[in-house]
């Protein structure tokens, strides 16, 4: 693996960010829930990166990429539904599978926090993963973001939350 750098997602990503969804769609779908069909294509992604973008404008959105000098984007992370008043964000992130293992995720989440920290001042930072995620369970608890007991317990739910004070 060559120099990785975490950047922010560019509207000329369109044609990296689909060929790194593509190839890892079906690895993507084992663990977290699907994308539209209509995703997969040029106009979906350039569509999706709009939207993402346009988030970003409006302050509720942080887009980021993970960038191999060679390979290109072999993961994404974003600062999700940015609430400036209540200070809060969730957070989402994934990987290449030929990349996981090697701290790609632990990088970006902790520039995830750092972001929500420096550029938009946020207190609390929030996570909601399947309980059988092991691999993204550890990164949260890695990154210091501790389970939210209720939710641990609930056994009507797959889904648990992590909290991350900061
Ligand atoms: C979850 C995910 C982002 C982790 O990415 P990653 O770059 O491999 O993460 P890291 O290397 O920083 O850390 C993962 C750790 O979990 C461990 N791990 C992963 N899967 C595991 C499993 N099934 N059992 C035990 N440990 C596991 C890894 O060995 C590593 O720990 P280590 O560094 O002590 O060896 C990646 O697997 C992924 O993209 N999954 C699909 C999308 C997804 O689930 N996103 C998270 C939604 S909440």
């Amino acid at each position: 693996m060559n120099t990785l750098s975490v950047r922010k997602l560019e509207e000329t990503d369109i044609e990296a960010l689909l060929t790194f969804e593509i190839r890892n769609r079906e690895w993507f779908e084992s663990q977290i829930d699907a994308r539209a069909p209509s995703f997969y294509s040029l106009q979906g992604v350039a569509d999706h990166i709009d939207c993402y973008l346009s988030g970003f404008a409006t302050g509720t959105w942080h887009p980021f990429v993970i960038e191999d000098a060679s390979e290109g984007i072999v993961g994404r992370a974003n600062l999700k539904d940015i609430n400036s008043p209540k200070g809060c964000a969730e957070v989402g992130y994934r990987v290449d599978q030929r990349f996981c293992g090697q701290g790609l995720a632990t990088l970006a989440l902790k520039h995830l926090i750092q972001e929500a920290r420096t550029h938009w001042n946020l207190t609390q930072l929030v996570a909601h993963v399947y309980k059988n995620n092991i691999g993204s369970r550890k990164v949260l608890e890695r990154c210091g973001f501790q389970v939210e007991h209720e939710s641990w317990i609930d056994n009507t739910k797959d889904e648990c939350r992590f909290i991350l004070s900061i």
